[in-house]
């Protein structure tokens, strides 16, 4: 190659590395290919005057360099370019959604149950999951030693005979007691724990809803009227009830409340221990016993109580044939609801 075409390249070289706009390019593209003061262009055309033998060399090498600039003159348009690009975000095309979360089954039945009551004018509290053995045996008549206590198999706290995970809500109907003056409808819904074996119907941690209401001439018909409302909300008019005189300390007299079992139709199944029947409710007319306790005047007041287990009713209303489902956290189960 000959000294003045290397020279051009090695210039025009280092004169692109020093571009950085398209507008520089442009004014280098003019000063090397332009038509009147090109200096490649210059080259290329002394090659018309030259004899064969001398343009066939120069003329090669000429071609070359030409091709080589070329390539380097592009590369640098398309790096100029990038550089040059603001990051484009189209808002038309449909992105991932995040999964949100829902809430648990469990929790929606409540919040059902919670807002059935509250349309029946009764109130919401809450209380503690950790009780004394006060409110929750005795201030419900069930004395230390009472052969009741053996209904609800306890957690004790700490090895202390004093605090207990609370086995049921109704240490609730103590406290509202001691703090309210009749009339008043309340309902408690709340986490009970109790010491039992589990099985498909049987939880050791469950939830459940405790009903109180005590005023001046309050019957075991509304009783009865309530809670069918209850269950015919939830369920529809088919489901059918069935009231059976049951046993509790702190009610007399005292019902337990069947729900025919939607599993079987009232045929019998290993859900409903074979009787088509599903047991959701313990109930009664608040013993006069427990007003004593509570220091209301003596037969002044009359009330029922009721609780009822959530987990029971979830059951029946999502058709979920094992309770322990509702506790194991899989997300297969939890993403139907
Ligand atoms: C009681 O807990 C009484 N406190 C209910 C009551 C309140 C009666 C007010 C009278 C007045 P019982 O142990 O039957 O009663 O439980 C009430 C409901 O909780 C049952 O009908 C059932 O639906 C639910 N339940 C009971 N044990 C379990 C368990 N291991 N797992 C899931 N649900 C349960």
């Amino acid at each position: 190659m000959t000294e003045s075409l290397k020279q051009l390249r090695l210039q025009a070289t280092k004169e692109l590395s020093a571009v950085s706009t398209l507008e520089q390019l442009d004014e280098f593209v003019l000063n090397y290919f332009g038509r009147k003061q090109g200096q490649l262009t210059h080259v290329l055309r002394s090659l018309k005057v030259m004899d064969e033998s001398q343009r066939k060399i120069l003329g090669k090498e000429a071609n070359d360099v030409k091709i080589e600039i070329w390539r380097l003159i592009d590369d640098k348009r398309n790096s100029i370019k990038k550089a040059g690009k603001k990051e484009f975000i189209d808002l038309t095309i449909d992105g991932d959604k995040p999964q949100l979360g829902h809430l648990h089954p469990v929790t929606q039945i409540r919040r059902e149950v919670e807002s059935i009551f509250r349309s029946l004018g009764f109130a919401v509290m809450e209380g503690p999951e950790i009780e004394s053995d006060y409110y929750n045996f005795e201030a419900l008549n069930i004395p230390k030693d009472h052969p009741a206590r053996d209904m609800f198999d306890t957690f004790y706290v700490n090895n202390s005979s004093n605090m207990v995970l609370r086995t049921h809500t109704s240490p609730m109907q103590a406290r509202i007691m001691e703090n309210h003056k009749p009339p008043f409808s309340v309902i408690v819904p709340g986490r009970v724990f109790r010491h039992e074996a589990t099985d498909a119907r049987h939880e050791h941690t469950f939830d459940q809803i405790e009903g109180l209401v005590v005023g001046e001439n309050i019957s075991m018909a509304n009783l009865k009227w309530t809670l069918d409302t209850l269950v015919k909300k939830l369920f529809g008019d088919e489901i059918e009830t069935q009231y059976r005189p049951s046993y509790f300390p702190f009610t007399e007299p005292s019902v337990e409340i069947l729900m025919s079992c939607i599993f079987c139709g009232k045929k019998g199944c290993s859900i409903c221990g074979r009787s088509g029947w599903l047991e959701v409710l313990g109930a009664g007319m608040v013993h006069p016993k427990v007003f004593e306790y509570a220091g209301y005047p003596k037969d002044k007041y009359t009330g029922f109580a009721f609780g009822l287990g959530i987990l029971r009713f979830a059951m029946l209303k999502y058709n979920i044939p094992d309770i322990r489902m509702f506790h194991q956290n899989d997300v297969r189960f939890l993403h139907q609801f």
